[in-house]
């Protein structure tokens, strides 16, 4: 199901996103440190903009987008937080990137972007087929040939929360002008909220964080 921007607004202006965890994802740190990032890196659906923040202390060249004001306003204030105010966030519909003219060059033209790494937002279109074709097509126009989509999404392979997919929609949603390389099991890192509470009381908790099964793929664009 796609959500509008409010349904997003109020996860962060009421704290209760599972998602903020107050750090990048252990999966995207590992992506960094095994050499996958590089050139300029797009982070859609960046939430509280841990990854784009980390990823600019390290020196990349990174634009983080999302739906929600308040998720651009939290990251922001976030990125300060953390003494790294150079980190850049803007208000940006995913399955619109192409037409963001924040992310388009100085002379008008789309901007290419070599590594996306995408941490939970792939697997909110999981269940919408058409969202999930027109943010893959989003996707297509806004890397690089031989760039590199990086999807970490949760899935369906045991229980848990949130929207949960399973490999074969990856498989299937990246087609024509992508080559699928690898395709793993993962874990995303979340927090108990009230709001899964019930969810994760059966699965290992350390300081309310669970993590949850999940899938890292990484799809270069042809
Ligand atoms: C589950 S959260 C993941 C946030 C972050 N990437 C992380 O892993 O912590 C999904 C994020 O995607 C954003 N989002 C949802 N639909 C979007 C869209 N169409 N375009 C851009 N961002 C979107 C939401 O506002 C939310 O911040």
């Amino acid at each position: 199901m796609t959500r509008a921007a409010e349904f997003w607004d109020s996860a962060y202006d009421n704290d209760t996103a599972p998602w903020v965890i107050g750090e990048p994802q252990p999966a995207i740190v590992g992506l960094e440190q095994a050499g996958w990032i590089r050139g300029r890196v797009l982070d859609p659906g960046a939430g509280a903009g841990e990854h784009t923040i980390a990823l600019t202390r390290l020196g990349y060249d990174v634009r983080g987008v999302d739906l929600s004001p308040s998720a651009v306003e939290h990251a922001r204030r976030n990125a300060v937080e953390q003494g790294v105010a150079g980190a850049r966030f803007d208000v940006v519909d995913a399955l619109r990137l192409s037409e963001a003219a924040v992310l388009a060059e100085k002379d008008g033209g789309t901007v290419e972007f070599d590594t996306i790494v995408d941490s939970a937002l792939f697997h909110v279109f999981g269940d919408a087929p058409e969202a999930r074709a027109e943010y893959v097509r989003s996707l297509a126009a806004v890397c690089a040939p031989g760039g590199r989509v990086h999807v970490l999404a949760l899935s369906d392979r045991e229980a848990g929360f949130g929207p949960r997919i399973s490999d074969s929609v990856i498989r299937e949603s990246f087609g024509e002008g992508w080559e699928l390389e690898d395709l793993q099991p993962a874990r995303y890192r979340g927090r108990v909220t009230p709001g899964v509470a019930e969810a994760a009381a059966a699965m290992e908790q350390h300081d309310g964080r669970v993590d949850v099964v999940a899938w890292l793929a990484r799809i270069r664009r042809i």
